[in-house]
Order: C-alpha cells, then sequence, then structure tokens
C-alpha cells in the first residue's frame, strides 16, 4: 500500500471518506458458496425448467412473497437469492407479475445474495420481442438497485435447451465464483450433454494452458483452474520464466516459456502438450499488453506491438491448434476463451490500439463459434472491468480510487473473479455456453 492508500483506509481516513461519500465497499461471497439464507423460486406463466434446474443443483426452493400493490409486504428474514422463471414472459402485462415478485425481494436480499432472472432469447412477434429487451432493463437496474454485493443476473435460455444445459450456469451465478458478475445477460444454448449435477472438479484430466500465467490474472486463472481439477500448462515470456515456474510448481502444472508472437507459438504449445500424449481442453489467451498514448501520439510500433500480443497472436494459435492434423492440438469438445475488457466495449481516451485489440477479440467470439459447433467446441470471452493487479496498480492513486468504485459494487474487482468465470465457461457442462462475451466488472459505469 502507498502511504496515500494507508491514510485512506486509517480510521481517519475511513471517518473522512465516509464524509465525503465513499461508502466502505460489501465484503462478496466468493468460491464455491452457497447463498446463505433459502432460495426462493418463482414462475411466472409456468415455465418450469427453473425448478427442474434447481432440483438437479440439489437446491431445496421456497415460495416467493408477492407484492399485492398496497403497502410493500416484507419477507420475515433475509433470503439468499430469489430465482425468476420468466421462459413464458411475452407480455407486457407479464411484466407486473415481475414487479411483484422482485419488490419484496430486492428488499431482503442477503449481502452477495442474488436476483436471477430465466428468460428466452428474443423471438416472435413486435411485443413479444420488445419484452425479452424489457427483462434486460429491469435486470440492470436492479442490479444498480441492489445493495451490500448483491447481484442480478438474467440468464437466457433457448427453447430447446435442458434442465441439465442450465446447471453449470445457474450454479455458477448462484455461487460465490460469480461474485463481481452483476448487470450481465447471456444466452444457455441446447449442449447436447446429460448434465445430472453440479460438478466440483469438472476439470477432472483435463490440460489447460493459460497464457500470460506468471503473474496477475494469469497467475490466477492457472491457480482456479487447477483447484477445479485441470492440469495446467502455464505460458510466458522468458524474462518472465521464474515467476512463471514459481506458479506452474504451486499449481502442480507445467511451464513454457514461449512468446505468444513468435511464427510457431501455436506448433510450440501443441508440441509441449503432445510430448505426453495428450491433447488440450482449453486454452486461455490470457496474455496482454498496453501501451496507451493519445492517438495523435500513438505511432506504428505502439499500434502494431499492441495488435500482434493482444489479437493476431491468438487468432495464429487458434488456427494451428483447431487443424484437426495438428498433434496435442484442441480436441472436440473443446474450449477457447479470450479476455476482452470494457475498454474495448466503451472506446477509452488513449487506448485506440487497445480497445481495437479487445473489441476484436469479441468479434473473434462471434464469428469463430458458429463455425465450431460442429466439433463441439466452445469460444467465449470475458470482459474485465477494473480488476486489481500490478497493472492497475500503476495508475495514480486518486484516478484509481474513482475507476475502482465507478461500479454497482463500489469496488475493484480480484483476479480470482475474472478466473472463476473463465472456469465456468471452460467446464465440459457449460457446453451450451458459446458465443458469448460476459462482463465480469461489478457493472462498471463505462461500456453498454
Ligand atoms: N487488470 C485489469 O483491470 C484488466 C482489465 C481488463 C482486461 N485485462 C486483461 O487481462 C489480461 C491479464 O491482465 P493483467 O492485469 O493480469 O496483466 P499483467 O500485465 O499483470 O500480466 C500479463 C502477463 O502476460 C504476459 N505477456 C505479455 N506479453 C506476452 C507475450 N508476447 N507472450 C507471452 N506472455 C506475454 C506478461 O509477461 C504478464 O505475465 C490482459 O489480457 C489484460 O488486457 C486486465
Amino acid at each position: 500500500m502507498s502511504i496515500l492508500e494507508k491514510a485512506f483506509y486509517s480510521p481517519v481516513g475511513k471517518a473522512v471518506s465516509a464524509k465525503a461519500g465513499l461508502k466502505e465497499p460489501a465484503r462478496l461471497r466468493r468460491g464455491r458458496t452457497w447463498p446463505e439464507g433459502p432460495i426462493v423460486l418463482a414462475s411466472i406463466g409456468g415455465g418450469t425448467v427453473g425448478a427442474q434446474t434447481l432440483e438437479l443443483l440439489g437446491r431445496a426452493a421456497e415460495s416467493p412473497i408477492v407484492d399485492d400493490g398496497d403497502a410493500a409486504p416484507g419477507y420475515g428474514a433475509r433470503i439468499g437469492a430469489l430465482v425468476v422463471d420468466a421462459t413464458e414472459v411475452t407480455r407486457i402485462d407479464q411484466l407486473e407479475e415481475l414487479r411483484a415478485l422482485l419488490r419484496p425481494a430486492v428488499r431482503a436480499v442477503e449481502g452477495s445474495g442474488r436476483i436471477v432472472v430465466l428468460a428466452r432469447p428474443a423471438a416472435g412477434d413486435w411485443e413479444s420481442r420488445s419484452v425479452a429487451r424489457a427483462l434486460d432493463g429491469i435486470n440492470r437496474t436492479v442490479a444498480k438497485e441492489l445493495r451490500k454485493g448483491a447481484t442480478a443476473t438474467l440468464i437466457r435460455v433457448a427453447p430447446d435447451a435442458t434442465p441439465g444445459d442450465l446447471v453449470s450456469s445457474l450454479g455458477f451465478v448462484l455461487q460465490g465464483r460469480a461474485a463481481y458478475v452483476t448487470g450481465q445477460c447471456w444466452t444457455v444454448a441446447p449442449g447436447g450433454v446429460a448434465v445430472e449435477s453440479l460438478a466440483e472438479t469438472p476439470l477432472d484430466g483435463h490440460v489447460v494452458v493459460v497464457t500470460g500465467a506468471a503473474r496477475g490474472i494469469g497467475a490466477a486463472i492457472a491457480r482456479t483452474l487447477a483447484r477445479d481439477g485441470a492440469s495446467v500448462v502455464a505460458v510466458d515470456i522468458p524474462p518472465a520464466g521464474e515467476q512463471l515456474a514459481a506458479v506452474a510448481n504451486e499449481v502442480g502444472g507445467t511451464a513454457l516459456q514461449l512468446d505468444i508472437t513468435a511464427a510457431d507459438a501455436g506448433a510450440t504449445i501443441a508440441a509441449h502438450v503432445a510430448q505426453r500424449g495428450e491433447s488440450i481442453h482449453a486454452i486461455v489467451h490470457n496474455a496482454g499488453i498496453t501501451r496507451d498514448k493519445m492517438l495523435v501520439n500513438t505511432d506504428a510500433a505502439r499500434w502494431s506491438s499492441v495488435l500482434d500480443v493482444n489479437l493476431a497472436a491468438q487468432l495464429r494459435i487458434n488456427e494451428v491448434l483447431l487443424d484437426p492434423a495438428t498433434e496435442g492440438g484442441l480436441a472436440d469438445g473443446g474450449r477457447i476463451v479470450g479476455i476482452a475488457s470494457t475498454s474495448g466495449i466503451a472506446g477509452n481516451k488513449g487506448q485506440t490500439n487497445y480497445a481495437a485489440s479487445k473489441a476484436g477479440v469479441a468479434g473473434l467470439v462471434t464469428a469463430m463459434a458458429p463455425d465450431l459447433v460442429d466439433r463441439g467446441i466452445t469460444v467465449n470471452a470475458v470482459a474485465p472491468g477494473f480488476i486489481e493487479t500490478e497493472m492497475t496498480g500503476k495508475i495514480p492513486f486518486v484516478q484509481r480510487e474513482m475507476f475502482r468504485r465507478a461500479n454497482s459494487l463500489d469496488q475493484g474487482g480480484k483476479p480470482v473473479d475474472v478466473a472463476e468465470t473463465i472456469g465456468y465457461l471452460i467446464d465440459p457442462d457449460s457446453q451450451g455456453v458459446t458465443g458469448q462475451v460476459i462482463r465480469v466488472c461489478g457493472q462498471a459505469l463505462v461500456g453498454q
């Protein structure tokens, strides 16, 4: 901690910051933990996928309290989560039923509790499509109104998706693994795998390659995926070799010193894995750099270095690993995960090169995912907001304090929050989740 930070977090500093309106942020529930209070389940219009999925998760559900429109009724005690099955909601007047369910719950939900709405992807007539979008507006707003680290999430369940397809997603959201994901919406499609419960170590026996694993978010990814059972290949540049070896040893994985921009990087990764007679279940393209300058000061070198590490290298590596002729390449049923950024979604002054690369990662996900469905390979990205790492530690204190609080959870995220979301995406049971970009940003004010 810098002297300024120490002052800020001292008793006097806390009193001053409280006066200035800077609240002490809530401590978020993290890890494979469930809400403490009961999970309340409601269905509007008779949808059953929510009830069936909670049953597969082994979570008992209680009945909701509904606002009758007069005095706001209250739950007797805090609730851990409200799950609303709104998969049959297609009419504007049904939204009133959602309001009546949400009103008592937003007040009663515990710290780090959850509001989860299950809906369908937009389809059908004008009203139905409009209602699908209205649910998004409700979700984003509820996320902003919740307090004490509670979050709101909208999951769109495709009509043919089964409760089994939804298990890993609803399990992730309810657990502490989704601590820093709020106000977000993504889609679960039919995955075609028979999932009957939430796996504790879903990556047992699976090889996962993590680039940029020597420190920061990459090291957290390596640790989290190893916790989930993965055999990790930790990749980073030779100058980071010592730190890389330490991470690889800690997680019982192997280290591969490699600059991912090398022309033969994909072949080198595959050869490393093939040596052990294995193939890759997932590659996590985490390595990334910034070379920030206003565009008027951005020369070709700053431009190309960022585009090459953050985007072009991934594309080249993917092409090699996806070639069925590559020994030690990506197995069918495998996973590709990129790291985008809220800077890429919203744009950020001084980061044209970085925003181009990170928006490009999101574009790559959209482009590749449909082409790989036949091979069972999913392609997704996470878009972190402000995460506490060495990279963001270099931002001057006052500016950093502003960034870290400019979201609905009033705090920066931790590297493990990004890692947990990646763990969810590469879980073999998340087969129906592809082509998605999930923001891990505490609902940062920037971007949509
Ligand atoms: N920290 C944040 O708030 C934040 C926000 C949004 C996105 N991200 C993204 O998350 C990822 C990790 O960020 P971080 O904060 O941990 O960064 P970091 O700088 O702490 O770590 C990045 C790692 O990538 C490695 N690396 C860089 N170039 C490489 C290359 N050519 N080949 C192999 N390895 C290389 C570095 O040596 C380093 O170990 C990056 O893609 C970053 O853009 C971070």
